[in-house]
């Protein structure tokens, strides 16, 4: 039997846009989902941007006061998909009021932040998931299996990039996310979080870190209006960037291998250039977002001059068979946050987490702030995910 599940969006920029697609598809690729999800209403604090998401959509009412959403009886979840620093504040007000969360990264604005929604989650008994969508490719998932059952041998060594040019314009809006009171770090939050997301999720756990950040434009336009995503500002009043553009980070993994991690917003000729490169002592796979149905595999026998072939995902993979028929016919990056939303769905329908939970932001969350300790003090650091 089927349920209606009534779900709401705070925040409608273009997180709360993806994650409102994903709703309204989710049921097109998980028929045997056993929740329906009806679109009951958009907060949005900017004026008219509730309403025309309600007129294109579907969402049966809007508001720009998010906490008429945690009073709202008929929503039983709440996708959270506005600026960093209302995420706490806006995450533990709906778990209290006995709504299923689904917050994207990094979740809050430091490793507490994290820690105070998972408590308030596990205090209220709902489900939280969090929008680490890159794990949710079927080629990383298939990375994951293989290096899992030892297909290279003892992983060695690692390397994870994520490379934007999304702020790399002068002209790009001082938006919420280069102010620390708002946005909390910079890169680290932005794109590092991804990346300590799936250096876990393939390796396990990172046992120390050393990194380096920097600031390579220091002074960006005041926005002229309101912003959504990574808009320009010529003409703008000029102000101060309070958060890194940039941090490279040595990891040793509790395991014993050895990493690297990259990530910057401001690098001119980069397109979402995110990816992995893990090797063992007998392989070797890679993955790069922007040929996401692709896995480089490396195994064998023959360490030296070893091939390396190119494998397309297909229904064997992950969630692929949810998407396409065969291989090679490619998913994008919404279909990642549809697998999530149907991972969240499928929690709250079983009561048992499936997807990246809340556990997880924590520990990301705490690599980030390692990652911070360690710039600042010039050291070696352990992540403390605190209790
Ligand atoms: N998983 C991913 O790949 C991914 C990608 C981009 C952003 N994000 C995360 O998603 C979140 C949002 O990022 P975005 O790119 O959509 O930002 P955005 O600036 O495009 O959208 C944020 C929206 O929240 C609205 N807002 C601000 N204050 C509000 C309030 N008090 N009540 C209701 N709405 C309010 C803004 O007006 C805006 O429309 C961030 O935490 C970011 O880190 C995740």
């Amino acid at each position: 039997m089927v349920q209606a599940f009534g779900v709401a969006v705070v925040g409608f920029g273009w997180m709360g846009r993806v994650h409102t697609q994903a709703y309204a598809r989710v049921r097109h690729h998980y028929p045997h989902l056993a929740l329906r999800p009806e679109l009951v209403t958009v907060a949005e604090e900017v004026p008219g941007r509730a309403e025309e998401a309600a007129a294109q959509f579907g969402f049966a009412s809007t508001t720009r006061d998010w906490r008429e959403v945690a009073a709202d009886p008929r929503v039983h979840a709440v996708s959270i998909t506005a600026p960093n620093f209302l995420h706490r504040e806006i995450a533990v007000a709906m778990a209290a009021a006995g709504k299923h969360i689904w917050i994207e990264k990094p979740v809050g604005l430091t490793a507490r932040d994290a820690r105070a929604v998972a408590d308030a989650v596990a205090e209220a008994g709902v489900q939280g998931a969090v929008g680490f969508n890159y794990r949710n490719a079927p080629a990383v998932e298939a990375a994951r299996h293989l290096i899992a059952a030892g297909e290279i041998g003892a992983v060695t060594h690692a390397r994870i990039r994520l490379f934007s040019d999304y702020a790399a314009h002068p002209e790009g809006a001082l938006t919420w996310r280069f102010e620390r009171e708002r946005g909390g770090s910079g890169v680290l939050g932005d794109l590092a979080s991804h990346g300590a997301d799936l250096a876990r999720f393939l390796l396990g756990e990172i046992a120390s870190l050393t990194a380096d950040t920097a600031v390579f434009l220091p002074e960006r336009a005041r926005p002229t209006g309101a912003t959504a995503g990574h808009a320009r500002a010529a003409g703008g009043e000029p102000g101060p960037v309070e958060n890194e553009d940039y941090v490279s980070c040595l990891l040793r993994f509790a395991s014993g291998a050895r990493g690297v991690l990259e990530a910057c917003r401001v690098s001119v000729g980069e397109q979402n250039n995110y990816g992995f490169e893990v090797h063992g002592t007998t392989g070797a796979v890679h993955w790069d977002f922007r040929r996401m149905n692709e896995l480089g595999v490396s195994r064998g026998t023959a360490y030296q001059d070893q091939p390396v072939s190119t494998v397309y995902v297909g229904p064997g993979h992950g969630e692929f068979a949810a998407f396409q028929p065969g291989a090679a016919n490619a998913m994008g990056y919404d279909d990642l946050k549809v697998v999530e939303a149907h991972r969240f769905l499928r929690s709250v329908a079983e009561g048992t987490p499936y997807g990246a939970t809340l556990t997880d932001a924590v520990h990301s969350a705490a690599v980030l702030d390692a990652m911070a300790r360690s710039a600042e003090r010039g050291t070696w650091v352990s992540p403390e995910p605190p209790g």
